[in-house]
């Protein structure tokens, strides 16, 4: 059964006037070279950390989390010059900086985001009592205080504050109420859930969302965006980030490659691709009518799908975090197909056993891999492209030697083909 719909009225920003986009999209904020760095071995440096953030600039991401710049100086030089080169092209991200909840963290953060021309600062505090407990040793009254002041301080220097209630999902969901609220009424205009451990589930995402909408007053006027993060720790983020949409959150943080701490975060590409391929649900979901008629070539995010392929091997190659050949979107064997029967069913038409096609997010696979459980139409098409045109009796003999060799060697390649082919059909 559909949810109802949740229209949420956000009022258009500086950023979405200056750069034209749609106000009511979902933003997507990428946390690559902040929270995606964060994966054991990941770590890059500043050169690295701007090559890949011009891409995501030109991915179309809504924010770029740039890094941590309390956390070295050479983060907060990668940040800077993040801010300067990239927060200042043509249609910029907003750039954005890491600070937990303390003076010295903000300033450090501003001094490094200042020149961008829109800078954010990214604010949090642990409200779990887990966290409170055992990591902040402080109590509720004090948490409050402590986020009352220095969001209060963070939009003093910044006219953009997000401020997340870091472990949101195991919090008591009337003390995260009132931390929003205080956030909220010190001048954030974003407020973010992270699911910090991976542990929530999508239905209960659905119903805390829906809580913190009828809770927080700014979130329903659209005066304040409803954000979530999460890693994958039980492999249910981007479902998470779903359901947290269609409550009325309308900003998801997300990593290429979902690479960051332990499991990682909810991945950029299996999120947007999933608001594209369904996006007539979503629309109608969202409320967003224009969409779901049909009418409207928009989409849901901003993103530019063709650069999703180069990010993601971008963001492999300067990582070092090699892509599963299984990973959804961008793995090696996201747009093949290897048995026979969906070979056949795919030549004569693909949405037999495709939903999304390799073209639209800008890959180069080929759709069909040859090898010993490929069928004739499968073999008989990939030589036709390859320019042999066999009679029957031709192509029955060199199917049969293709078996043969199929038996031996894992997949076949066209200069295999090739070589069956000119190889002397007459000798088998
Ligand atoms: O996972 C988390 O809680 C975070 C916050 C700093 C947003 O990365
Ligand atoms: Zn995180």
């Amino acid at each position: 059964a559909e949810r109802p719909v949740v229209r949420v009225p956000v009022k258009p920003t500086a950023h979405d006037v200056a750069t034209g986009r749609d106000p009511e999209r979902v933003r997507i904020f990428d946390t690559t070279c902040r929270d995606g760095e964060q994966s054991p071995g990941a770590a890059m440096n500043a050169e690295e950390k701007l090559t890949l953030a011009r891409q995501l600039a030109a991915l179309g991401v809504d924010v770029l989390e740039a890094g941590f710049p309390a956390a070295s100086n050479g983060d907060f030089e990668a940040v800077r010059r993040i801010a300067e080169q990239v927060g200042n092209r043509p249609n910029p991200p907003i750039i954005c900086g890491l600070a937990r909840a303390t003076a010295a963290d903000i300033k450090r953060c501003w001094e490094a985001i200042e020149v961008a021309a829109f800078p954010r600062i990214h604010t949090f505090i642990a409200t779990s009592d887990i966290h409170l407990e055992h990591k902040l040793r402080k109590t509720r009254a004090e948490v409050l205080d402590i986020i009352s002041e220095q969001v209060r301080y963070a939009c003093s220097l910044c006219k953009d504050v997000e401020f997340s209630a870091e472990d949101a999902t195991r919090s008591d969901p009337e003390f995260l109420y009132e931390a929003f609220r205080r956030a909220a009424e010190a001048g954030a205009t974003t407020l973010n859930v992270p699911d910090t451990c991976g542990y929530i589930t999508p239905n209960e995402m659905y119903t805390l969302i829906r809580g913190i909408y009828e809770n927080v007053p700014g979130v329903r006027t659209g005066d304040v965006i409803l954000s979530v993060h999460g890693h994958d720790d039980l492999g249910m983020s981007v479902a998470n980030f779903l359901a947290a949409c269609e409550a009325g959150a309308r900003q998801v943080e997300v990593t290429v490659n979902g690479i960051g701490e332990r499991a990682g975060n909810a991945s950029l590409e299996e999120l947007v691709m999933a608001l594209y391929v369904r996006r007539n649900y979503y629309a109608r979901v969202f409320g967003r009518d224009d969409i779901a008629s049909g009418h409207s070539d928009r989409q849901l995010t901003n993103i530019q799908f063709r650069e999703i392929a180069k990010t993601s091997r971008m963001v492999s190659s300067l990582t070092g975090m090699v892509v599963a050949p299984n990973k959804a979107v961008v793995g090696a064997n996201a747009f093949r197909h290897e048995s026979g029967i969906h070979q056949h069913g795919y030549l004569r038409n693909a949405s037999t056993y495709s939903i999304l096609s390799a073209d639209t997010v800008g890959a180069t696979t080929n759709a069909i891999s040859l090898g010993k459980l490929s069928g004739r139409a499968a073999f008989r098409a990939r030589l036709t492209e390859l320019g042999f045109e066999l009679s029957d009796d031709d192509l029955n003999r060199a199917f049969l030697r293709f078996k043969e060799l199929a038996d031996r060697k894992r997949e076949i390649t066209d200069a295999d083909l090739e070589a069956i082919v000119s190889g002397g059909l007459k000798e088998i």
